[in-house]
């Protein structure tokens, strides 16, 4: 495999592979570390989704990498977090690179450009003594493929966004150079409101009225913002307060309503 050393990161570039999630989980296993690894390919087999979802990318035009962190300061119970530090690197780095502010998080783990979706983020983390010990952050980023399956609900490319095309490893450092500062910050108080806020200020819908399918009910909602446990907070039209896990919760769109 390719590498180049970028910052305090160790990047490996491979043509094809089954997983990058899955290439960090078996480093792991075998009781490597992959603190600062990263592996990007330009093409994935078997790419995983969260839950039982496949990861769709066409060869070469999209960025698909795992990231390894060592998160052993962070608690298990407040693993959400990875989510929102990387989710804001992505965030802020499209930003920057296309001057679009249309970008958002939807929660749980949806990079979204106004009301379709550009990537997706996917975590696995082990954890030791209550802490977390190694994470492993999965990214898919739709970047410069301009057609996509009819399966694939809402996609979107930057590409479609503003008509260029895209140098993924210009992204790819980028995004690292961001998630570093956020990691900086997430290691004190005040570093960790300000990732609080931006997150929920970078939140898909947050504050507006939409309709959502809550175990298989449609209901007008909501989103005030994140719970305990990274939990999604919805308010209802009488007023309640509602905690969801991303089981129970689905976001409805135009297209399906009509
Ligand atoms: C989702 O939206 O469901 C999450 C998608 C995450 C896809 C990325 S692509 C790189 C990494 N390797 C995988 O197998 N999945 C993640």
């Amino acid at each position: 495999m390719r590498q180049v050393i970028f910052q305090n990161f160790r990047l490996l570039f491979t043509e094809e592979i089954d997983s990058t999630n899955q290439w960090m989980l078996n480093r792991i296993k075998a009781g490597e570390s992959i603190s600062n690894l990263v592996l990007c390919a330009d093409y994935q087999t078997s790419g995983k989704g969260l839950g039982e979802n496949h990861w769709h990318s066409e060869k070469g035009k999209n960025l698909l990498f795992s990231l390894g962190l060592d998160a052993g300061f962070i608690a298990a119970s407040a693993q959400f977090l990875i989510t929102q530090i990387i989710a804001l690197a992505v965030v802020d780095e499209l930003s920057a690179l296309t001057r679009e502010k249309d970008f958002r998080i939807k929660w749980p783990n949806d990079i979204f450009f106004q009301e379709k979706k550009l990537g997706g983020v996917l975590i696995s983390n082990t954890i030791r003594n209550g802490q977390l010990d190694e994470s492993v952050i999965g990214i898919g980023l739709n970047v410069n493929q301009m057609t996509f399956p009819d399966w694939i609900p809402r996609p979107v490319s930057l590409r479609q966004i503003v008509d260029r095309e895209f140098d993924l490893q210009e992204i790819l450092k980028g995004i690292l150079r961001r998630f570093s500062h956020r990691v900086d910050q997430a290691k004190s108080m005040e570093g960790l409101g300000i990732i609080n806020n931006e997150y929920h200020q970078k939140l898909f819908r947050i504050g507006e009225w939409h309709l959502y399918d809550i175990n298989k009910k449609i209901a007008e909602l909501r989103i005030i913002g994140i719970g305990e446990y990274g939990m999604l907070v919805m308010e209802t039209r009488e007023g309640k307060t509602i905690h969801c896990d991303y089981k129970t919760v689905r976001f409805l769109f135009d297209d399906e309503l009509c």
